[in-house]
């Protein structure tokens, strides 16, 4: 299959890239369209290894001196619990270092849910009312997890509405086990947007690379929409933009080169 390739599924624009620069180039091209429109608004960042080729493109065109973040509200899906912001396994360590110590988002327009809340319900409350409380929530980036959680938003019998405090299934705690020295460091609960807090912002920007996530991308865009599967949500958002590698794609063209 050649890269680059562009399809549409009604409200999902997906672009197939031939690698992971290319993916973080696409994702800035629509990050920055968005951002050029808005520059004062609210946009959501994700963690995760993919978003990784997105902030470098973004550090590199902020360099360039092609990119001002200095007018946005910056929020991120998710934080484990409990968590504190020096370990370098949080989420907001993680969002410091690959994005936020190299551009000019201010300090002050940063929020995150904290891992270190004493009361992680009290914290979600405050979360999703200061996310709720901005006129313009524009775009959220997101990762998938394998399981197809988008945040930390695990397979469940309803979409969750609001931020909400989670306990980790035994295939996120494996899958992010790399991270931290054993499964066993893994933080057992997580503070995320919900699916319906994600469904919030205007546009969403869905980022997906290598072959461990072409099946889940597949059964997210095409599969029916099931909370066991939160990112199928996305097939109700009115704007959403898929960013793959040819990886991730595979399974997803397979099927639908197969009915057309
Ligand atoms: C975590 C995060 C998700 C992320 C997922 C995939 O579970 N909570 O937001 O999308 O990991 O991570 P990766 O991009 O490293 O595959």
């Amino acid at each position: 299959m050649s890269a680059p390739r562009t399809i549409t599924l009604d409200n999902i624009t997906v672009y197939i890239e031939a690698n992971d620069t290319d993916v973080g180039k696409r994702a800035a091209d629509v990050f920055c369209t968005t951002l050029t429109q808005a520059p004062n608004a609210a946009y959501g960042f994700a963690t995760g290894s993919t978003p990784v080729c997105l902030y470098k493109e973004l550090i590199a065109r902020y360099k360039a001196g092609l990119l001002d973040m200095s007018g946005i509200t910056a929020f991120n899906l998710d934080e484990y619990y409990p968590i504190t912001k020096e370990n370098d396994q949080s989420y907001d360590y993680f969002m410091s270092t690959e994005l936020f110590n190299h551009v000019n988002v201010k300090p002050e327009n940063r929020d995150i849910p904290s891992g270190e809340a004493p009361d992680p319900e009290a914290e979600c409350l405050r979360y999703e009312k200061a996310i709720r409380t901005q006129e313009d929530f524009k775009l959220q980036i997101l990762g998938i997890g394998e399981n197809g959680h988008i945040g930390f938003n695990e397979p469940a019998s309803t979409f969750p509405a609001k931020t909400n405090y989670v306990e980790l299934t035994e295939s996120t705690i494996a899958a992010n086990a790399r991270f931290f020295e054993s499964a066993a460091d893994v933080p057992k609960h997580a503070l995320t947007m919900g699916v319906g807090t994600i469904m919030m912002a205007e546009q969403v920007l869905l980022i997906a690379t290598g072959p461990k996530k072409s099946r889940i991308v597949y059964e997210s865009l095409l599969g029916s929409i099931d909370p066991q599967v939160s990112a199928s949500a996305l097939q109700m958002h009115r704007n959403v933009t898929v960013v793959l590698d040819t990886d991730a794609a595979h399974d997803l063209l397979a099927n639908l080169d197969s009915v057309s």
